[in-house]
């Protein structure tokens, strides 16, 4: 047909050409000529993709990339997987008549499925995968009906797969995995007697059971359902299936328990059925002598690990972790000759590891932790040379680490916490050179720690133990190490300088040992570090003032030592989630940023410390200098010039306030107004007052009015609130405001607006906070819609109210007596739907699991026992997953559900942070 849409090309020119050249292979045929321009155009049609360059003129289709052709010269097969084709493709396709294999897999070809394939009569072999096709699969699709090979997989087709499928009765390999199919598959696939690889893995399928009927599929040798929202038991049918090679049902929601006759299946190597629901026992007998891989973790398994295990001499993966497993590992296990991984993790194991393991097979992996295993290590685990990992924490393992381990440069990590291993680790352990985590806390090692240390060694956690002697200067060659504890130990003699050097320490924590003598005066890096923890320890002499400037020091602990003198004035630069510098003999006034509520547990019990906030319960500093009989000279000549100096400086601001005040010729007597401050304040009350004038007002309601005051030229502004304008106060009430007045006013915090001074008169009460240009979060969270309201949810993100006292966000609702996070847990508890709990006027639908996603991570972060709250960190990360990307898109809803993410979030700090409380 196609010679006669472009007759031309037979010219008698070309023919003559043909002919009088002396052609060292056979003629080619007019058909490869026509098939050369069918191939011409094809190209042009898919846009010219330059990875098909070769396609021209110039030479014969048969030699080109991606072409093959028959005995005959026609084209048989097309192979334009990966060329980056980005158009559909043309019905021109099918003019290549004995067109058998066409792969244009791992392209971009968009729109729904090809039909003009259908007019392929000779196609064999389909392969579609990794493109953009999307909609359904056509319910016509029996029309290519040669077919022995479809692949389309990683698509984004939807819907149903049509039972209508069923009838390409040549099909071979059936592949559907990794669409978007959201409805069903058909049970009559079990009719395509000839199907060896059936794929439909990925896809969330409406959950449906496996079909009985797919036990017919006599010839199956691959069954690949990971993922694909399975329900129900596996059919006992399956056993039947005696050509089976691969049953991935990974990842689904089967329950019941394993056929026992799918360990009958001679041809099966590759078992998955991992992160299913499945229960009861694994079959004793077992005949799948060709198994390699089995993976059956994740699931409700109980019951002992068969004997015959030990038979499966092909077995190179053995993962049964997260069962409820019980009895010991057979010792026949320990001689499996093909054995790489062996994971039984988090079940009721016990007894001895089989003592052989390791010595027959190269072992990689090796998992048993969280179980009851008791005995000693396989002393030969290391033997193949190739183990990557020794997993073994959370059992009763005794006895010394096998010597051998310390030859195994292989290694990448030890993970032994959590035993009652004893004796000295071996040298080896230490500097095996491929080793980053070693973990060896609460065991009783003994002997000491090395001078040297694997170059890429990052965490080393030695906590409760019975290591004795000094740190040695050699830890300076420790340079990548990141965590290091060895809380609990015997360690003792000075912290050497060498230890300030490592740059990447993050966490150090060496509280409970016998160190003694003074901290290094001078750190020499430790720009990473987050936590320094040394409490309990016998560390005397002046804190180093450079621990006051450690950029990133967040938690901090010297309590239980003898430290003595003040407390560094560069302490004022730490911003400390945690500090304990308590039972000490420091003298001296507490810093100023630390003398509030927040750090009343940081200092108990250094009697020679004083404060000026009553609220830490220490002598009040002034008061101790006047009481002072017995002082220096020095000092009260100190006193002396101080005294005349504020009362210099007092005098002047005096005097210029008066005048100013006359200048003004203000009416309102300023004695009746009382300022209490909090800080250093470049304005007087009478500039504040003089400006409470309707001009200056930006917000009013039921309690009072809000103005903008400017404080001078430069712009500078403040914002003062003004409440319980012309009724006289409540004397109780007054007390109450004071008081929390007084909280709020030494409370530093970057989010928090700070309140710079509370003037009050007996009417009157103004609060002065710095002015913050960007508005309430009100504001933020409603836009303009809402009128100027000024009650307390707007200036100030705390507004005084019961709540404050707590130390929490006073976001009134509704009861003006409860706070919002008090609330927010009452709904909680009473099981309130987090949607009906979002303020209507915000919630958009749209948004709602963002919203229930950030109203969940309010809960956890003011969740009543601090310790269960989440990090900064962890927060940050939350929030950012929930926001949107720059697309304007959040992540996909699984990422979204925050109380599991918190749950891993808390149990991977709690391992992280430190562990002094
Ligand atoms: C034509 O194809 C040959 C290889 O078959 C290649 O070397 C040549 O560069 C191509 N010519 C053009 C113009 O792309
Ligand atoms: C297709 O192959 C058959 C034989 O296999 C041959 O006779 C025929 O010419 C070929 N068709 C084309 C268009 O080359
Ligand atoms: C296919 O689905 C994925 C996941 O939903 C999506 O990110 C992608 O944009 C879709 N592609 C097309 C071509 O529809
Ligand atoms: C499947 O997805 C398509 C396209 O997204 C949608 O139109 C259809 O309603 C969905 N069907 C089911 C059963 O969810
Ligand atoms: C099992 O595998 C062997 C070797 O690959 C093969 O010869 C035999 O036909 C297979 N058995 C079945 C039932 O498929
Ligand atoms: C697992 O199966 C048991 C019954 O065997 C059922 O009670 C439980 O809810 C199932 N768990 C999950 C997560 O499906
Ligand atoms: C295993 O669990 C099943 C229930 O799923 C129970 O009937 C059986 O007694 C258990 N066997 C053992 C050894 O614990």
């Amino acid at each position: 047909m196609s010679k006669l849409h472009i007759p031309f090309l037979r010219t008698p020119l070309l023919l003559c050409v043909l002919v009088l050249l002396p052609l060292p292979f056979k003629v080619i045929s007019q058909d490869a000529n026509t098939e050369k321009t069918i191939l011409l155009n094809l190209k042009q049609q898919l846009g010219n993709p330059p990875s098909i360059q070769s396609w021209n003129s110039s030479s014969l289709p048969c030699t080109w990339t991606g072409v093959t052709c028959g005995d005959d010269g026609s084209v048989t097969e097309l192979d334009l997987g990966d060329k980056g084709i980005t158009k559909t493709i043309p019905p021109t396709i099918c003019d290549l008549k004995n067109l058998t294999f066409l792969y244009m897999n791992l392209n971009y070809i968009p729109g729904e499925f090809p039909k003009v394939l259908y007019s392929c009569t000779k196609l064999q072999h389909l392969d579609l995968s990794q493109n953009y096709f999307v909609g359904p699969i056509p319910d016509d699709i029996d029309k290519l009906s040669g077919l022995r090979y479809i692949d389309l997989g990683a698509n984004n087709f939807t819907g149903n797969i049509p039972p209508q499928i069923a009838n390409l009765k040549g099909l071979r390999t059936l592949f559907l995995y990794q669409n978007q199919f959201n409805g069903t598959f058909p049970k009559e696939i079990s009719k395509l007697s000839n199907l060896e690889e059936l794929g439909l893995a990925f896809n969330n399928f409406v959950p449906s059971s496996i079909p009985v009927e797919f036990g017919q599929l006599k010839k199956l040798r691959l069954l690949w359902m990971r993922l694909a929202n399975l329900i129900g038991e596996i059919p006992e049918s399956l056993t039947s299936l005696s050509s089976l090679e691969t049953l991935d049902l990974v990842g689904n929601d089967l329950e019941g328990k394993i056929p026992d006759g799918l360990f009958s299946l001679k041809n099966l190597t590759s078992l998955y059925l991992f992160g299913n629901n499945l229960s009861g026992e694994i079959p004793q007998r077992v005949e799948t002598l060709n198994l390699v891989e089995m993976d059956l973790g994740m699931n409700q398994l109980n019951g002992s690990i068969p004997e015959d295990f030990g038979k499966l001499k092909k077995l190179q993966l053995l993962s049964l972790f997260e069962n409820h497993m019980s009895g010991e590992v057979p010792p026949s296990i320990g001689l499996l000759p093909a054995l790489k991984t062996f994971k039984v993790f988090s079940n009721n194991l016990s007894g001895a590891l089989p003592p052989k393991m390791g010595l027959y097979s190269k072992l990689e992996e090796f998992d048993v932790s969280t179980n009851q295993f008791s005995g000693q290590l396989p002393e030969n685990l290391c033997a193949g040379g190739v183990l990557q990992g020794v997993v073994a924490f959370e059992n009763n393992l005794s006895g010394p680490v096998p010597r051998s381990l310390g030859n195994c440069n292989s290694l990448h990590t030890i993970q032994l916490f959590s035993n009652n291993f004893s004796g000295e680790i071996p040298a080896g352990v230490w500097t095996a050179s491929d080793m980053i985590y070693l973990m060896l806390s609460d065991n009783s090692f003994s002997g000491g720690l090395p001078s040297k240390l694997a170059w890429n060694l990052s965490r080393l956690e030695l906590n409760n133990n019975k290591l004795s002697g000094p740190i040695p200067p050699g830890i300076s060659s420790w340079v990548n190490l990141v965590v290091f504890k060895a809380s609990n130990n015997l360690l003792s003699g000075e912290i050497p300088v060498e230890i300030t050097s490592l740059p990447h320490l993050s966490d150090l924590l060496i509280d409970g040992n016998q160190f003694s003598g003074q901290l290094p005066s001078k750190i020499i890096s430790w720009k990473s570090l987050t936590s320094l923890i040394l409490s309990r320890n016998a560390l005397s002499g002046q804190i180093p003032k450079e621990i006051g400037s450690l950029p990133d020091l967040r938690y901090l602990d010297l309590s239980q030592n003898n430290f003595s003198g003040e407390i560094p004035l560069e302490f004022d630069q730490l911003k400390p989630v945690f500090l304990n510098l308590s039972s000490n003999h420091l003298s001296g006034k507490i810093p100023d940023q630390f003398d509030n509520i927040a750090y009343v547990n940081s200092f108990l019990n250094n009697s020679n410390l004083c404060a000026v906030n009553p609220v830490l319960n220490f002598p009040n500093c002034y008061a101790k200098l006047r009481d002072s009989k017995k002082m220096p000279s020095k000092t009260l000549a100190l006193i002396l010039v101080l005294t005349v100096t504020i009362f210099v400086v007092t005098m002047i601001v005096t005097l210029f306030v008066v005048r100013d005040y006359q200048r003004k010729k203000a009416k309102r007597d300023l004695a009746a107004w009382k300022l209490t401050s909090f800080q250093r304040l470049n304005f007087t009350e009478a500039n504040i007052l003089a400006s409470l004038t309707e001009n200056n007002l930006i917000g009013s309601g039921g309690s009072g009015k809000v103005y903008r005051v400017a404080i001078n030229r430069a712009g500078d502004y403040v914002a003062v609130k003004r409440i319980w304008n012309n009724e006289k106060m409540d004397r109780n009430l007054e007390k109450e405001f004071s008081a929390e007045v007084q909280i709020l006013g030494t409370i530093r915090h970057a989010n928090i607006v700070k309140l710079l001074c509370c003037i009050s008169s007996e009417s009157s009460k103004l609060l002065v906070y710095e002015f913050m240009e960007n508005q309430s979060l009100d504001r933020w969270l409603h836009g303009r819609k809402r009128s100027q309201s000024m009650g307390i949810s707007s200036f100030g993100y705390m507004a005084p109210g019961k709540s404050t006292q707590q130390l929490h966000c006073a976001f009134v609702n509704g009861d003006e007596h409860t706070s919002l996070a008090d609330w927010a847990w009452q709904q909680f508890g009473q099981g309130t739907p987090i949607a009906d709990c979002l303020d209507p006027e915000i919630k958009e639908p749209c948004f709602l699991q963002e919203m229930t996603t950030v109203f969940n991570l309010g809960l956890i972060c003011t969740h009543p026992s601090p310790s269960t709250r989440p990090s900064m960190k962890d927060v940050l990360e939350i929030l950012r997953r929930v926001s949107p990307d720059s697309n304007g898109e959040t992540k996909t809803g699984a990422e979204l559900d925050v109380l599991p993410l918190l749950g891993t979030v808390t149990s991977l700090s709690a391992t992280t942070q430190h562990e002094t409380a």
